[in-house]
């Protein structure tokens, strides 16, 4: 039912016209840049579940924020961000706040590209909560005492809780060099 609503929304709002905008380059090179780091994040995520929930924080606290660093090319920038943080070093920049903002006032969950004041260029793509995810994201009563306890330690102003699946959690962001491809 979601889905079809999605769909019939999709069909009839004028975001679809910019289909056409020639912005198609930038959103290839930008889902392509963010794979790797999508991929490592789930890979320490997984890696730590298979111990327990509680370890997968501590091994996502540790490695999470690494990660873009290590598989970002020369000049790429590569992060997460959300209105409702984990870590504050994820806080949004302008353009960010402004992407995190439209996806929450609608329906659209579809990748967007910016060009930026400073000679860069930008991808985003939403987040959306799964099963998953609620393990450590969901209500706050339905997160396991040991996870909890973990969270309260390594992230005392977290504010990544009350999600349920099919929310909006936040972006996956890119920018890069203007006319590069960097990948
Ligand atoms: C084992 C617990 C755990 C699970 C399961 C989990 N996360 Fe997280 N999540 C974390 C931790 C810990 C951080 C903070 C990482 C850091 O320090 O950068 C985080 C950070 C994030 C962020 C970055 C923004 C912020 O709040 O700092 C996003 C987005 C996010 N998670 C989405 C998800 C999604 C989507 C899923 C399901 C696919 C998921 N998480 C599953 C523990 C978890």
């Amino acid at each position: 039912m979601r889905t079809l609503t999605l769909i019939l929304l999709a069909s009839t709002l004028p975001w679809t016209v910019q289909a056409g905008s020639n912005d198609g380059p930038i959103k290839e090179e930008g889902a392509e840049l963010l794979k790797p780091f999508k991929k490592q994040l789930m890979g320490a995520l997984k890696q730590g579940l298979q111990q327990s929930p509680a370890e997968a924080v501590d091994i996502c606290h540790v490695q999470a924020p690494g990660i873009p660093e290590n598989v970002a090319p020369e000049g790429v920038e590569l992060g997460r961000t959300s209105h409702k943080l984990r870590n504050p070093d994820n806080a949004p920049t302008d353009w960010q706040r402004e992407l995190v903002q439209h996806y929450r006032q609608h329906e659209d969950r579809s990748p967007k590209s910016r060009t930026l004041d400073n000679g860069r260029v930008a991808y985003a793509e939403p987040i959306e909560v799964k099963p998953l995810c609620v393990t450590c994201h969901g209500p706050r009563e339905q997160i396991p005492d040991a996870v909890r306890a973990k969270l309260d330690k390594q992230y005392p102003q977290d504010e990544a809780t009350g999600f349920r699946v099919g929310d909006f959690r936040g972006i996956f962001w890119a920018t890069w060099p203007a006319g590069d491809n960097p990948s």
